[in-house]
């Protein structure tokens, strides 16, 4: 882990690694294989929340490591840990800063910032 993610991330019930398979034998990108592992990763959080338990993306992590520790093949690239748990309170993360983070108020990019118009 890097960062604040080394403080909190252990706690977690469990600690998933998404990663795909993002070549072809033949060394050309396997272009759908992010957008499968976002879906399946975003699947995998909407049921764990419909099960009681919560999901906490992970970006801020060594891939360098991952991929030593974990012995990936050259064609397999790590994109994201998942961190699943029961909710704890905000204040069990100790640290003030991370405290404030965490209960914050959510905030949204207005769609139109997000919507290019065209055809296609
Ligand atoms: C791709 C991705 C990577 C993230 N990486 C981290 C991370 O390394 N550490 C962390 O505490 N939160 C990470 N998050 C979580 C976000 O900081 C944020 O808490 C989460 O997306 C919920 O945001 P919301 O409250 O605006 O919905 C990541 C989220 C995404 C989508």
């Amino acid at each position: 882990m890097v960062g604040f993610n080394k403080t909190w991330s252990p706690k977690a019930s469990a600690l998933i690694l998404v990663a795909a398979v993002t070549t072809q034998p033949d060394g050309t990108l396997r272009t759908g294989a992010l957008y499968d592992a976002g879906l399946a990763a975003s699947l995998m959080t909407v049921e764990a929340h419909h099960r009681g338990q919560v999901v906490h993306q992970i970006g801020g992590f060594n891939k360098e490591a991952v991929i030593k520790d974990f012995g990936l093949s050259p064609e397999i690239t790590p994109i994201a840990i998942l961190a699943i748990g029961k909710q704890a309170p905000a204040d069990a993360l100790g640290d003030e800063k991370m405290v404030e983070r965490e209960i914050s108020a959510r905030t949204r990019v207005p769609l139109t910032q997000l919507i290019l118009s065209g055809s296609l």
